[in-house]
C-alpha cells in the first residue's frame, strides 16, 4: 500500500463520524475552490451524515460542494436502497444546498443507460489529469468481502477497467449497480475510507498488514497516483491490525 497512507483511530462510529465531519469542515475551510465529493453508501456514512446536518448545515459553504456517489444501487431515488436518497433524507434535505450542485446516479433508468449518463456528467463537470477524471475526494466504505464502492472480488476487472463507470453485480442479490472504476478512484486528489464494526477487522488487518490474502480485495487495489489516502477506522475495525 501507498506510503503516503494515514490511519486514524477512535473509540466507536460515532466518534469516527464526528472527526470526519471536522476533517472536511476544515477542508472546506482552507480552500476557496469548488469541491466535487464522492459520497458512499453504508451504514457509516449515514452516521457522518447526520452530523453534518446537525453541527455543520451553518457552517460548511455548501455552494463550493458539488455531491457525486462512488457508487449506487439501480433502483429509484426513493427506494430504501438508493444511497442518494439515504443522502437525501440524511443530509441533503437538511441543507442548504443547489440542485444544480448535485450529481446522481440515475438508478431509475436501465443499468447500462445509468452508468453511460453519469460518465457524461462526469466528463462534463469534472478536470482531467492524465486522461482521467479527477475528484477532490472521494469517501469509500470498505465491506465485510473487501469490497469497496460497488468493486466486488468476482470484479476485480472493474479496478482496471478503462471506463469511467461500470456496471457491477451484488454477489449474492443480483442487485445491479452502478461504480466508479478503480482508474477513476486512483486518480482522486484525496481518498478517504470510513471503516467501521468488528466484521471488517480480518479484511482490513490483511490489507493493512500486506497479507498475501489481501491481494483478492478490492479495498487493497486503491492507491492514489497522486493523492492522499486516509483510513478513519473505529477501534473494532482496526482491532487485529499489528
Ligand atoms: C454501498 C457502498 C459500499 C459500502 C460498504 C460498507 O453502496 O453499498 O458504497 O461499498 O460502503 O459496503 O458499508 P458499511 O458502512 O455499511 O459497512
Amino acid at each position: 500500500m501507498n506510503e503516503n497512507k494515514e490511519v486514524k483511530i477512535f473509540p466507536n462510529a460515532q466518534d469516527l463520524a464526528e472527526a470526519f465531519a471536522f476533517e472536511l469542515f476544515q477542508m472546506t475551510r482552507s480552500s476557496k475552490q469548488r469541491l466535487d465529493i464522492a459520497l458512499s453508501g453504508g451504514s457509516t456514512p449515514k452516521l457522518l451524515f447526520e452530523v453534518l446536518a446537525n453541527q455543520y448545515a451553518n457552517k460548511i459553504p455548501w455552494e463550493r460542494i458539488h455531491f457525486w456517489w462512488g457508487d449506487e444501487r439501480c433502483v429509484s431515488p426513493t427506494h430504501k436502497d438508493s444511497n442518494f436518497g439515504m443522502t437525501q433524507e440524511f443530509l441533503l434535505s437538511k441543507i442548504n444546498i443547489d440542485a444544480d450542485n448535485i450529481h446522481r446516479v440515475k438508478g431509475e433508468l436501465p443499468p447500462e443507460e445509468a452508468a453511460a449518463d453519469y460518465i457524461l456528467q462526469i466528463q462534463s463537470n469534472l478536470n482531467e489529469r492524465e486522461d482521467w477524471p479527477v475528484f477532490d475526494l472521494i469517501i469509500l466504505g470498505m465491506g465485510d468481502d473487501g469490497h469497496t464502492a460497488s468493486i466486488f472480488p468476482h470484479e476485480m476487472e472493474l479496478l482496471t477497467s478503462d471506463k469511467i463507470c461500470e456496471v457491477a453485480t451484488h454477489p449474492e442479490s443480483g442487485q445491479k449497480r452502478v461504480s466508479l472504476t478503480g482508474n477513476v478512484i486512483n486518480n482522486a486528489n484525496r481518498i478517504y475510507f470510513l471503516i467501521s464494526g468488528k466484521s471488517k477487522a480480518k479484511p482490513l488487518s490483511a490489507i493493512m498488514n500486506n497479507l498475501k490474502s489481501a491481494n483478492k480485495l478490492p479495498s487493497y487495489h486503491i492507491e492514489p497516483k497522486q493523492g492522499q489516502i486516509i483510513f478513519f477506522l473505529d477501534n473494532p475495525a482496526a482491532s487485529e491490525i499489528s
